[in-house]
């Protein structure tokens, strides 16, 4: 039977997104032993630190423009299949540069598996290009440098990931001007591994329209009335704070209280198999144990297409 709601996502990462099996199948082309990192079809991680290197040992298997193509084709294909209709990845140019690739051509695989799922099953995707908070300020500032000037028209977006506990959001307030000045939409990770206060400094520093996970802004109810005032979008990752040990059980996720308090949510997958999950997943566990209405599942979905990185004659096409 096919899932009959429609879905749309604004937070996934591209290299998060690898299936393992498409990780064991790149490692055996490469032939790298990837034995520390994958057991028993699963990757291997133990915490929040872990689960980074683990993150930047899978990305280390795409190393040409076609291996990307691969990798967003099969994703967004597998989206498509769950009544997916709008996805926005997050990218790394430095990824593409670690590996030796390069940024052009790391994007332009990434761009070529977008045209070939839009092809094939009819998704709309866009790009937010992220810099990773753990690889320093100077990393960040040139990935929205590159964002700002790589005159793609798919790039709508600019964002931070990486280790929230790296240094300030001062430290890296620079890159976020120069992708606002730039025309790119803002969003930032905060308040996920880190408590309210970052969210606040996210609040303060960077002004983005959304906040990646955001979900421990409920530990502060000043940083609350903010992002209701502001209507600021959380992009929650239920499956991904279970598997990151943020919450110890869908239980004592504070999605349906940020709802009930006003804030602006919405549904995504994060990393998918890494957090064993998928955006299907998220849509069945929020109604299924978390107790969310088809309604209320509807206007969350609804909330990612009116905060997207998208022009407006799209927006209202997918609205
Ligand atoms: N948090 C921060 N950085 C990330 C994540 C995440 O959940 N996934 C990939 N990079
Ligand atoms: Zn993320």
């Amino acid at each position: 039977m096919t899932d009959p709601l429609l879905k749309a996502e604004i937070h996934c990462h591209i290299e998060g997104a690898a299936p393992v099996s498409l990780a064991l199948a790149q490692a055996e082309m490469y032939r790298v032993d990837i034995s520390k990192i994958v057991k028993d079809g699963r990757y291997v991680w133990s915490d929040f630190s872990e689960f980074l290197l683990c993150y930047d040992a899978v990305a280390s298997l795409f190393r040409t423009e076609a291996d990307y193509a691969l990798l967003t084709e099969t994703y967004l294909t597998e989206l498509a299949a769950a009544n997916t209709i709008y996805s926005e990845i997050i990218v790394s140019p430095d990824h593409g540069d670690r590996i030796g690739l390069g940024a052009d051509a790391y994007l332009a695989g990434i761009c070529d598996g977008i045209h070939a799922a839009r092809e094939k099953v009819g998704i709309e995707t866009r790009i937010i290009v992220t810099g990773e908070r753990h690889f320093g300020p100077e990393r960040v500032i040139a990935a929205a440098e590159y964002a700002a000037r790589a005159g793609n028209s798919l790039i709508t977006g600019f964002n931070m990931a990486g280790d929230e506990r790296m240094g300030k959001v001062a430290d890296y307030a620079r890159a976020f001007d120069i992708a606002r000045d730039a025309g790119l939409g803002l969003t930032i990770h905060a308040g996920e591994v880190c408590d309210a206060s970052s969210v606040q400094d996210a609040l303060d520093l960077v002004r983005p329209s959304r906040i990646g996970h955001g979900v421990r802004s409920i530990e502060n109810q000043a940083v609350v009335e903010r992002l209701v005032e502001h209507s600021t979008v959380l992009e929650v990752c239920p499956g991904s704070n279970i598997a990151l040990s943020i919450y110890a059980d869908f239980g004592h996720h504070p999605l349906r209280d940020l709802m009930a308090a006003g804030v602006r949510v919405c549904l995504n997958s994060d990393d998918p198999p890494f957090f064993r999950t998928s955006l299907a997943q998220e849509y069945e566990t929020a109604a299924a144990v978390m107790g969310f209405s088809e309604d209320e599942i509807n206007g969350m979905t609804r909330t990612a297409i009116e905060a997207a990185f998208v022009d407006e004659e799209t927006r209202s096409r997918l609205l």
